[in-house]
């Protein structure tokens, strides 16, 4: 954020608690991976500092973003200790400046966090009050890691929760002049924004998770084909085509936590929250159920190979990544599981310890495999064909589970395809269906 906000000719200062980070900035250096971020630091130097010192960063400013963690805590929230935190240094810096000062919160928090559990930490602070002499939003980003510049600059909409008038004028002011598509800005009470912001992760979600259950019917069906379903099923205006793959689960340090806060919340505040817990259900049990629905034999000392580890590609982030639970699951069951991500290798190794072997290359991975589970669509494996997975090999059990693979190089008589999502064995599919409606005909007839 303060490397795009710099590049829109905005002098920004950033503060950490981080010496580490701070000093990066300060040396045109990026403290953390992100597709462009590196080159944006380098070419906005000159407008881009950060400091230790939270005092100077208030004082030498007219607006500050907060965007500290705010971990899921025990009960499924998220945990405000961080913010509590920078809204108590910031409320200090307040109580020594005399002009006006817009706050934003921009980490998430659930409804109601930044009005009753943050606002009285900054007004104690810095012995004054919210509206009369600083202004407090509530404006989130609405992100996804790979594509952050990009989605910080040209947003489908932006929200703004405000305290009053004059807070959320400052804060459309200041992102119509960084934005570059002029994107419309969603204005609201701070609640009603908050709760926005998660309901658009826990949305996406759901869809997931409804379209992976629509994939694990097309197993069952002869010709089933998830494609052809959510290809037709995305024309529907009402529906749309995004999120609707059909593969393995979500993962990251997103959604699977914003989904499972918006329970948290329905069942603190005595609403159903059976949508959202069922989301998730069908979530947690994707890895389970994956050895069983492709009727793959595991047996001890299997070599599987797993391409991809991060939760999706073009990150190096493994939180919450749903093909190293698959690792841990595979090895638990006996496999010996070998893996290799472009970007998430290093993170892998750290998560997975000595419990799977994350290797350098992709050829290293698949040299040796007996099955091989594509489990992200990075393009480091769509191009894949016959000789990079069944070279020296007399058979390979290939499983695709975003279906990016060519069908046709996977018709290599060494090779036995699954593509997840599609009909495996339409003879037993067939008679399954016979069974269901041939009983039933003969039964009313
Ligand atoms: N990563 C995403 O894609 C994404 C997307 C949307 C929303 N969010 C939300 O944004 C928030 C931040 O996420 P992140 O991924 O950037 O977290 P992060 O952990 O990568 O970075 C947070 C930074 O805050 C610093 N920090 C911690 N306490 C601080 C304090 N008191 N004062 C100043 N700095 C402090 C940390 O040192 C760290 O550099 C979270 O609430 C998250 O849910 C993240």
């Amino acid at each position: 954020m303060a490397a795009v906000i710099a590049s829109r000719g905005h002098l920004v200062m950033g503060f950490d608690v981080n010496d580490r980070a701070v000093e990066a900035i300060n040396q045109g250096r990026t403290p953390v991976a992100e597709t462009g971020l590196a080159e944006l630091i380098r070419a906005n130097s000159e407008r881009l500092q950060a400091t230790s010192n939270l005092a100077e960063a208030v004082l030498r400013s007219d607006v500050t973003f907060v965007v500290v963690p705010t971990p899921s805590d025990a009960n499924g929230g998220f945990s405000l200790q961080h913010a509590a935190v920078a809204f108590e240094g910031i409320g200090r810096a307040l109580a020594g400046k005399s002009e006006y000062h817009l706050i934003v919160l921009t980490s998430t928090v659930l409804p109601g966090a930044t009005r009753f559990g943050l606002l009285p930490i900054l007004e104690a602070a810095a012995g004054k009050r919210c509206g009369d002499d600083f202004g407090l939003c509530y404006g989130p980003e609405l992100i996804a890691l790979g594509s952050v510049i990009q989605d910080l600059l040209n947003p489908d909409f932006k929200l703004v929760g405000q305290f009053d008038q004059r807070s959320g004028d400052g804060l459309e002011a200041l992102y119509g002049s960084i934005l570059v598509n002029g994107a419309p800005c969603s204005r609201m009470t701070i609640e009603n924004a908050e709760l926005t912001k998660i309901a658009l992760n826990s949305y996406v979600t759901t869809k997931i998770s409804f379209a992976n259950m629509l994939a694990e019917l097309c197993e069952r069906i002869p010709g089933g084909d998830i494609d052809v379903v959510s290809g037709a099923l995305g024309r529907d205006a009402r529906i749309g085509r995004r999120y609707l793959t059909g593969a393995l689960g979500y993962g990251g340090p997103c959604f699977p936590r914003d989904n499972h806060a918006l329970s948290f919340l329905a069942r603190e505040l005595g609403v159903n929250a059976h949508l959202a817990e069922a989301t998730e259900a069908v979530n947690d049990a994707i890895v389970g159920q994956i050895v069983e629905r492709l009727g793959l034999e595991i047996d001890s000392g299997t070599r599987v190979a797993i391409l991809g580890l991060a939760y999706k590609p073009g990150t190096p982030v493994v939180e919450a990544s749903q093909a190293v639970s698959l690792a841990r699951a595979l090895a638990a069951a006996g496999a010996e599981v070998v893996a290799f991500d472009p970007l998430g290798g290093d993170e892998a190794r750290r998560e997975l310890g000595s419990e799977v072997l994350v290797v350098d290359t992709l050829h290293e991975c698949v040299s040796d495999a007996e099955i091989i589970m594509i489990t992200s669509p990075d393009p480091a494996f769509q191009g894949l064909g016959a000789e990079d997975l069944a070279a020296d090999k007399t058979t390979v059990i290939v499983v695709d589970f975003w279906r990016i693979l060519d069908p046709e190089a996977m018709t290599d008589r060494r090779i036995e395809y699954r593509a997840v999502g599609k009909s495996v064995n339409d003879g037993a599919n067939s008679d399954r269906l016979l069974a269901l409606w041939g009983l039933s005909f003969a039964e009313s007839s």
